[in-house]
């Protein structure tokens, strides 16, 4: 009985660990690819030259980061940025949307 109570514990928190992938490793990416050095920790820029991308829409952040690698949209800081984050543009954009904007 004791055994069957743990294999359960250890089940959920594996589909508990893998429920919440996409949002750790756009979080991972974020930092690692040092999006947070000009972004801000979680999105919330503390420079007016930079903008906030904590609340923004999914979509959206995709969207930009695709124009930014094609060259549709040009900054020269995001032209070579971008590229990085080839891959994980989606997990590093549902990361910032679930951050609150208004922090
Ligand atoms: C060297 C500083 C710097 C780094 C590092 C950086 N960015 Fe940016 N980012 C900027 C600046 C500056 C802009 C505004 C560009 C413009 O005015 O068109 C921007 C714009 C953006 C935008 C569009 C925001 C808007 O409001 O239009 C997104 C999305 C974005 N960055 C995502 C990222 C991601 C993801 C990373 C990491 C892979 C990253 N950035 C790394 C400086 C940076």
């Amino acid at each position: 009985m004791k055994k069957f109570f743990l294999m359960l514990i250890t089940i959920s928190l594996v589909f508990f660990a893998l429920s919440s992938k996409a949002n750790s490793e756009g979080e991972a990416m974020f930092s690692a690819l040092g999006c947070a050095s000009c972004h801000g920790q979680g999105g919330y820029s503390t420079d007016a030259n930079i903008p906030s991308l904590a609340g923004k829409d999914v979509e959206w952040i995709v969207q930009q980061l695709e124009y930014f690698q094609s060259g549709e949209r040009q900054n020269s800081y995001m032209n070579a940025m971008a590229p990085m984050a080839e891959g994980f543009e989606r997990s590093i954009a549902e990361y910032l949307s679930m951050q609150n904007p208004k922090q």
